[in-house]
């Protein structure tokens, strides 16, 4: 398969498989509050000021885009591929003027920001699907002003006391055969890239206790289901969530999951 037809694929997948997870991913959000965590974590890291105009790009259904406007005074544009993402998020922020949330490739996202230039270019828990992420940077690089900063939030790490990858013990221990590429793009790459486009990058780790209930429900949500277990159906895939997290249930409590982000 070309590059290009790659990229198409994977754009189609997530765009899809987002479109399917809007209920699951809000009633997720509603247990657990995570994504605005993960999103003001970022904001405070790297000292948003209020004011600032911001590019969320992978905006899902607005869930980062509220934290910027009403926890951090600051003004959004958000774009996402998922079209019942967006439509979900423009009716719940509706209220907030300061929010504009549109349906498009991030990876270009001059096209839906024309000439308008942004103080930062951020990425809460999406750069990981994007398949070309230096093209990505490199573009929303060319959107912010003078001065301007990128920076993202990236897939769990789930570790053991020595770093080991315990994820790789859970599919180890539980017999399935584990997905070639749990993301699309690696933190290395990623972080890689940042650096090509703007400079030095700064790393950040957030790290939460190893929690199982957590895991398996964060795993059930359709789309990120299907980044362990690709091509099977739904059911199918959040049954082996279950029991692929259980397997290390044993080891919750010396277990971490870790956030990671990046800036430049
Ligand atoms: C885990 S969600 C995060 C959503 C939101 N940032 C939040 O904090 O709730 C990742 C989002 O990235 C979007 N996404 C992935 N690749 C994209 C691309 N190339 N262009 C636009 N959106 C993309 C997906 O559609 C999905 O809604």
């Amino acid at each position: 398969m070309g590059s290009s037809d790659f990229s198409r694929k994977v754009k189609q997948n997530v765009s899809s498989n987002f479109d399917q997870s809007l209920t699951i991913y809000q009633d997720f959000e509603d247990k657990y509050h995570f994504f605005a965590e993960f999103t003001a974590k970022m904001a405070e890291w790297i000292g948003i000021r209020p004011g600032a105009s911001i590019l969320d790009l992978g905006c899902g259904n607005g869930i980062s885009s509220r934290v910027l406007c009403e926890g951090f005074g600051c003004r959004v544009l958000g774009i996402d591929l998922s079209p019942k993402m967006v439509e979900a998020g423009q009716r719940m922020l509706s209220d907030l003027e300061d929010v504009r949330l549109m349906v498009g490739d991030a990876e270009f996202p001059g096209e839906l920001a024309g000439e308008e230039r942004f103080d930062y270019a951020l990425y809460n828990a999406s750069i990981f699907v994007f398949p070309d992420a230096n093209q990505a940077l490199r573009e929303a690089a060319k959107c912010l002003k003078e001065g301007g900063e990128i920076a993202f939030s990236f897939y769990p790490a789930i570790l053991g006391p020595n770093d080991e990858d315990l994820m790789d013990e859970a599919f180890r221990r539980s017999g399935f055969t584990p997905p070639k590429f749990r993301v699309i793009t690696t933190y290395e790459a990623a972080c890689g890239a940042l650096e090509e486009h703007k400079g030095p990058v700064g790393h950040y780790r957030w790290v939460q206790p190893l929690d199982v209930g957590f895991l398996k429900d964060f795993f059930s949500i359709p789309a990120q289901s299907a980044s362990l277990f690709p091509g099977l159906d739904y059911e199918e895939r959040r049954e082996r969530v279950r029991r692929l997290f259980d397997s290390i249930a044993d080891l919750a409590e010396k277990g971490s999951v870790v956030w990671r982000m990046a800036r430049a």
